[in-house]
Parts: C-alpha cells; structure tokens; sequence
C-alpha cells in the first residue's frame, strides 16, 4: 500500500490574481457583433500588434542567416545566453554611446523580448520589496509581482493590490507620476507609455533617478517605444540621465520599431555600477540568465543586428513613420471632432477621453455598435483608466482613415 501523504503546493501567489478579461471580453464582443452583423467591417484599432512585414535588410540578413545554419562550416549551435557580440555590440554603439550614454556591450543582455525579461527581472529581488507600478498600467509589471509574492491581495473596492504603491497617471497630473510620499523599493516606469501614450520630460525622469538615488530604490524603465520619440526634451534611455546607472535597469524590444512581435528579440541593461552593498546586479542578472534561459536564436540576433545597419535603420524608421501617420490621422481627425485626445506624438497609442461620462466599456459598446470600430477600455489598464480609451496607429492608414471617419460622423 502506498502512504498517503498530503498533496504538493502550489503557488498560492497565483490565486490572487484577477482573471485577464479585457482582451477575452472585447474578442467574445466582437464575435458576436460580428455574427450579428456579417456583411458589416469591422474596423480593428485595438491590439498592440505591427502589422506591417519585416524590413527587407531584416529579411536579407535572416535569409543569410539561415544559410549559415544549413552549411558545416557556418552552423551554430547554442547562443551565447547573453547574446552574441556583434549584436551587444552594435546595441552599445547605436542605442546609447551615439547618445551619450556610456554603456558597455557587457551590460547589455540579448533576450526574446521585454515581456519576458520585464517579468523576470523580479527572480533578483527580494520578495519582501516593496513596487510602484502608475496606474494605468502594461498589466505585466504587476501581475508577475503578483505571482513572485510582492503584493497582498486585490481590494475588490478599489481594484488595487494591498501593498503595492500607485503613482496616478491622470489628466491633472498631465499623465507624469508623482513622486510617492513613501518610498517603493523597485519603481517600474514605461516611457513612451502603454496606454497612454504620453511621455514625460527628461528633467521629469531625472527627478525619478534623483529620488531612486536618494530613497535606495531601483528604477526598472521600459523603454520599448522609444522609437517613437518624436520631440526634443525627452529621454531616449533612462541612462542619459545623471545617476541612473547606480539605480536604473532599462528593458528594451524589437517588436515595435522593427516588427518583431513575431520573431521576438529584446535586450535587459543592467550598468555594472547597479549595486546592492556589495553585490552587483549585473553579475545576479548574468547568473538568472545563464542559469535560465539559452540564448536568443542566431537567425534572429542576425536579423536583428541589420536593423541597425544603414539600411536597415532607414527601413526600420521608414515603419515608425509609416504608424506615425496613423497616429496623426487618428489625433487630428478625433480632435476636429471634439474629442478631448493625448498621446500620439511620441507613441503609437492615443488615450482619448470617453465623451460625455461614458465608461470605457460604454464607450466601447458604442464605438462597436455604432461605428464597428474596435478600441481598448482604459479601465482595462487599472482603474484610473476609467472614462480612457486607448487606439493604436498599428493598422494600415486605409483602415485607420476609415474608422476615424466613422468615429466621427457618431
Ligand atoms: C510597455 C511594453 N513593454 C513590453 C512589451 C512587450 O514587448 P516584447 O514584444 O518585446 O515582449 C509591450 C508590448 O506590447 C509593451 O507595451
């Protein structure tokens, strides 16, 4: 007979969590519009995907990658789990020494994309640390603290997690965080933001490191639309301001300004100078990966070293424009129309306010019903996204013009 023994455990950390229903909800509304109304289209501002196909000098370079792989001679086997040099390498030159910031190819970790590294970043931390996320928020940051054990449980009253610190980002406060009366441990902020589309001052973020640097707390900054940048002023990596390699981590992807949301490379910078006492964060990150992950594949750290070749940067950047007129076309039509519209000039994403007190998802019943024009609720975000609705310019400039049009003659 077997001894019966009580069961294993799982982590109970993950029963906290909320169901993710935005994106499940707007799919199982759509279909049913869609069936509804089957001759009608609908016109898809919702998703943060690209839609666009990769660059060519990207295509060219995997096509010579993959005959590499098919040749004795040139065959490669595991990757580096760091990345192979003359992408870290390239990264360095173009991402931060061409902007004056001095950051080394070994503080550079190649990964498959920011979403994972954001959620891994907390296997280095304590689980006793205390996070700031802004509300409204990319939902990964939060959820994997969740799960990693640096929150209570949800409040059902007000949406929020116990525990955790909240920097509003509001009209009033013109979407730019505050700086928190109480000090969180590990601060994540995402500029150029998903979902509002807004960005904040490089003088603003420079207050962020000054308080990181004065507080002991470890900013982790996602820099994943950074391509988007369009106006002077505003930092293009956290390391251009004074400080930050004593107190930033920045996570990086190549899924928005060169289309690898399906190919998947990203990168983690942790500056040798982050310490916690004595121990060096670069050297814990270097360990997690080395121990955790195998490497990003050559094919695609090839394709992704020619996005920063001449070509490849004109292409890339051609991509971003080409979005970029999306979102004018989206902001300038909204606004002729009365909508009160942010966002958009330095993001792909436009948060408009929901007109007359509507709430985000009567906004978007009515964007649905009236227009066939799919957007995100802000709620969706965290709750003060109430009364936001995010678009997106990822979709062709045809499709993009049309729902415009629609949204206006509402
Ligand atoms: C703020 C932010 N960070 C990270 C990601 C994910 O990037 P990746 O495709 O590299 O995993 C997204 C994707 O939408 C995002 O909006």
């Amino acid at each position: 007979m077997y001894k019966v023994r009580d069961m294993f455990q799982i982590n109970e950390n993950y029963l906290k969590l909320q169901g993710s229903y935005l994106f499940s909800t707007i799919a199982s509304k759509v279909a049913a519009y869609a069936a509804a109304n089957p001759h009608r289209e609908i016109l898809r501002l919702g998703i943060g995907d690209v839609t666009l196909p990769l660059a060519p000098a990207v295509i060219k370079a995997m096509h010579g990658a993959v005959d590499e792989m098919a040749r004795q001679e040139t065959f490669r086997g595991y990757a580096p789990e760091h990345g192979y040099d003359f992408l870290r390498e390239a990264i360095s030159r173009v991402d931060y020494r061409s902007r004056g910031a001095d950051i080394d190819p070994d503080e550079i970790f190649v990964s498959d994309g920011a979403k994972s590294d954001s959620g891994n970043i907390g296997d280095i931390f304590s689980t006793q640390n205390r996070i700031a996320v802004c509300d409204p928020v990319y939902p990964v940051y939060l959820d994997t603290n969740v799960m990693g054990g640096r929150t209570g449980f949800m409040n059902p009253a007000d949406g929020r997690y116990e525990g955790v610190i909240y920097p509003p980002c509001t009209e009033e406060n013109g979407f730019v965080p505050q700086l928190p009366e109480e000090a969180p441990d590990i601060i994540y902020l995402c500029f150029p933001n998903n979902p509002t589309g807004m960005t904040i001052p490089k003088a603003e973020l420079q207050r962020w490191v000054d308080y990181a640097l004065e507080h002991g707390s470890v900013i982790i900054y996602d820099a994943a639309y950074e391509a988007y940048i369009r106006e002077d002023g505003i930092a293009h990596t956290i390391y251009e301001c004074e400080g930050a390699k004593k107190c930033a981590i920045e996570l990086r992807s190549f899924s928005k300004n060169a289309g690898f949301t399906g190919t998947r490379l990203g990168f983690t910078v942790v500056p040798r100078e982050l310490r916690c006492g004595d121990v060096s964060l670069n050297d814990l990150w270097e360990r997690r990966q080395s121990t955790k992950f195998n490497g990003a594949p050559y094919i695609v750290q090839r394709a992704g070293e020619a996005v920063y070749s001449e070509e490849g940067r004109r292409q890339t950047a051609e991509q971003v424009d080409y979005y970029m007129r999306n979102a004018a076309c989206i902001l300038e039509g909204l606004k002729s129309a009365g909508y009160t519209v942010y966002g958009g000039v330095n993001a792909p994403y436009i948060w408009l306010k929901t007109p007359g007190g509507m709430t985000s998802w009567e906004f978007f019943d009515h964007l649905l019903e009236e227009a066939a024009v799919v957007g995100t609720p802000g709620s969706g975000f965290g709750p003060a996204g109430e009364h936001f609705f995010r678009l997106t310019a990822f979709g062709s400039y045809e499709n993009t013009k049309a729902a415009v049009e629609r949204i206006c003659r509402l």
